[in-house]
C-alpha cells in the first residue's frame, strides 16, 4: 500500500490505473517590437496523466557489465538484497543506496498541523520497482566472471569482496562487439569474449536474441539496457550511412564501419522495444538511432552519467549566475587510474569526453544578459590524465575565476574526490527506475481520444546525465533537473509542483 492518499477531485483510481487531471500553464514572455516592452501572458492547457501502478519485474542489462560501474552496482544490490554488513578501517558499515536520487534522498509534500514541513522518500511518490528486484545481466568484451571484475576493479572493500563473491562467480557476461577503432587500443588485450559472427546484420539479431532470452529466462515483464561500456570515439554523421532509421539499418545490411558498437547495441534495444540509455559521451545516438527510437515509440536517454566534477558544476555556476556573479574562466583538471581513465589517455576517446563536459554551463550562461553579452561565454577547459596510483578514486581539481563587484576577482578552487563507480553505481538505479516508471505513465491532452506516450527522447533524465539528451535544447541547471522530476511525480498524482514562496513565513 502506498504511504500517500491524495485526497483531490483530480485523482481517480480505476483497475489499478491512477487518473490525475493536470494543468499545465505555460507564461508566455513575448517581446513587443515597437514598444520594446516584455508582453506576458498565461497559455493553460489541460491533460490527463494515468499510471499503472502495478510494479513489473525488470531486468537491466548492462553494456560493459564486467567493467568498474557494471561489477559495483551488481556486487552492492547482492549487498543490499541480503542486508549485509562488512568491516571497514572505520568500523562495520552497513549496505546503502546513498547517492540514489530515488532511494536516499526525500521530498516535501506538505506540512503538518503545526506548520512543520513533512518530507518523504523520492520513490514513495508513486510505486517504483526495488532495486533489490532488479534482475541484472549483460555484456561485456572482458570475459571475467562478475567477482574477477570485481576484484580487478578495486573498488569495494575485501570484507565486502569476500562475502560476495561466490553469487557474483556465477555471473558471467555474454559476449560482445568489439570494433577495434571505437575504443582504446589500450583496451585489446581485455577483449577476449567476442560474438563471432562478423557481418553487422549477425551481430544485431544476436544483441537481439540476448535481450529475448534474458527476458524469457529470468520471466521478466521489461528489460532496459544500459551502455555502461568504455567510451567511444564520436562516429561521423554521414548523409545515407546512419541519418535516417532506414539509412541506418540498411548500412548494417551492408556492414558499413561508421556504425559504432554503442549504436548496435542501441539499435538492437530499441528493436526488442527495450528503453536504452548512454552512460558514456559517444554520440551514440546519431540521427539514424533518434529515429528509430521516436518511430518506434522507444525511450532512449543520454549521454554520459554526471557523477562528479560536472555535478558539481552545474550547481556551482547556477549559483554563481543567479548571484549576479560572473564566471570568466573555468578550468577543470582531472587525473584517475581506474580503466576508464586508460581508455580516455587515448586523443579521440577523451576528445569525446571532452565535449559533453564542455556544455555544461551554456543555459546558465544564457539566462543572464546582465553579466553576458549575447555569444558571449567563459573560457572553459577540461584536462584529463590517467594516473594509476589513484585508481577509481577519481580527483578533480577546479578553478573558477569570478569577475565580482566594480572590477573585482574572486577565485574559487574546488579539490573533489570522486569515488568514480560508487558515484556512478546509484546513478545506474536512478536512471533504470525512472526510465522504467517512465513506460507506465502516459498522457492525453483534454481534446484528444486516447493516451500516448511521451517523446522517446526521456528529457527527464537530464538530472543523472552530463550531456542530456533533449527534445530542444537541454537544461542543465541542477536545481531545475531535480525540479522537473520531483514536480513530475507531484503532477501524476494530483499535488501542486514545488512552491518555494515561503509564503506563510512572511505573514505576521
Ligand atoms: N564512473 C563514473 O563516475 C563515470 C561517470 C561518467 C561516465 N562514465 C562512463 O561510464 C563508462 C564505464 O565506466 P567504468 O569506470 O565502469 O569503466 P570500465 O573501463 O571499468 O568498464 C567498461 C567495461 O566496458 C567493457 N567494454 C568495452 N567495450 C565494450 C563493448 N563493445 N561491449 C561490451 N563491453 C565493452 C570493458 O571491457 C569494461 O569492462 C565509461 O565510458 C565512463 O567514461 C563513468
Amino acid at each position: 500500500m502506498s504511504t500517500l492518499k491524495v485526497i483531490s477531485p483530480n485523482t481517480e483510481i480505476k483497475d489499478n490505473f491512477l487518473f490525475v487531471n493536470y494543468c499545465h500553464e505555460k507564461t508566455k514572455a513575448l517581446k513587443n517590437s515597437q514598444t520594446g516592452q516584455f508582453e506576458i501572458s498565461s497559455e493553460i492547457k489541460n491533460y490527463k496523466l494515468k499510471t499503472d501502478l502495478k510494479v513489473p519485474k525488470v531486468g537491466l542489462m548492462l553494456v560493459g557489465w564486467g567493467g568498474n560501474n557494471g561489477s559495483t552496482l551488481t556486487a552492492s544490490i547482492i549487498a543490499n538484497k541480503n542486508k549485509l554488513s562488512w568491516r571497514t578501517k572505520r568500523g562495520i558499515q552497513q549496505a546503502n543506496y546513498f547517492g540514489s536520487l530515488f532511494l536516499a534522498s526525500t521530498t516535501k509534500i506538505g506540512v503538518d498541523e503545526n506548520g512543520e514541513e513533512v518530507y518523504v522518500p523520492l520513490n514513495s511518490l508513486l510505486p517504483m520497482v526495488d532495486p533489490n528486484d532488479l534482475v541484472i545481466g549483460g555484456w561485456d568484451i572482458s570475459s571475467l566472471d562478475l567477482a574477477r571484475s570485481m576484484e580487478r576493479a578495486q573498488v569495494l572493500e575485501p570484507d565486502l569482496q569476500r562475502q560476495v563473491y561466490d553469487e557474483m562467480s556465477n555471473l558471467k557476461p555474454l559476449p560482445s562487439i568489439y570494433y577495434k577503432d571505437f575504443i582504446a587500443t589500450n583496451q585489446e588485450n581485455r577483449a577476449d569474449n567476442l560474438i563471432k559472427e562478423s557481418e553487422k546484420e549477425a551481430q544485431l539479431n544476436i544483441l537481439r536474441n540476448d535481450i529475448r532470452n534474458f527476458k524469457e529466462s529470468n520471466n521478466l515483464d521489461k528489460v532496459i539496457v544500459l551502455w555502461t561500456a568504455n567510451t567511444e570515439r564520436f562516429a561521423d554523421i554521414i548523409e545515407g550511412v546512419n541519418d535516417t532509421a532506414e539509412n541506418i539499418l540498411n548500412s548494417i545490411k551492408n556492414n558499413h564501419s561508421e556504425i559504432s558498437p554503442s549504436s548496435m547495441f542501441a539499435i538492437a534495444s530499441i528493436l526488442e522495444k527495450s528503453p536504452f540509455i548512454n552512460g558514456s559521451p559517444q554520440n551514440t545516438f546519431v540521427p539514424g538511432v533518434l529515429d528509430l527510437a521516436y518511430k518506434n515509440n522507444v525511450y532512449i536517454g543520454g549521454d554520459d552519467f554526471k557523477s562528479g566534477q560536472t555535478k558539481l558544476k552545474s550547481v556551482l555556476v547556477d549559483f554563481l549566475v543567479n548571484a549576479g556573479i560572473k564566471p570568466l574562466g573555468i578550468t577543470s583538471y582531472n587525473h584517475l587510474g581506474n580503466n576508464d581513465g586508460l581508455n580516455l589517455n587515448s586523443p579521440s576517446q577523451f576528445r569525446s569526453k571532452e565535449i559533453s563536459k564542455t556544455n555544461v554551463v551554456d543555459d546558465m550562461v544564457n539566462s543572464n544578459e546582465i553579466l553576458y553579452k549575447k555569444g558571449e561565454h567563459p573560457d572553459h577547459v577540461i584536462v584529463i590524465k590517467y594516473v594509476p596510483s589513484v585508481g577509481d578514486s577519481k580527483r578533480a581539481l577546479d578553478e573558477y575565476e569570478n569577475e565580482i563587484f566594480m572590477g573585482g576577482r574572486k577565485t574559487i578552487s574546488i579539490h573533489n574526490t570522486c569515488e568514480d563507480s560508487l558515484l556512478a553505481s546509484p546513478l545506474i538505479l536512478d536512471l533504470a527506475l525512472l526510465t522504467e516508471l517512465m513506460t507506465r505513465i502516459q498522457v492525453k491532452e483534454e481534446s484528444k481520444d486516447s493516451y500516448e506516450d511521451f517523446h522517446s527522447i526521456l528529457s527527464i533524465l537530464s538530472y543523472m546525465l552530463k550531456a542530456p539528451l533533449s527534445v530542444d535544447r537541454p537544461v542543465n541547471s541542477l536545481s531545475k533537473q531535480r525540479n522537473a522530476i520531483e514536480n513530475f511525480l507531484k503532477a501524476c498524482i494530483g499535488l501542486p509542483p514545488n512552491n518555494d514562496l515561503l509564503f506563510n513565513k512572511m505573514l505576521r
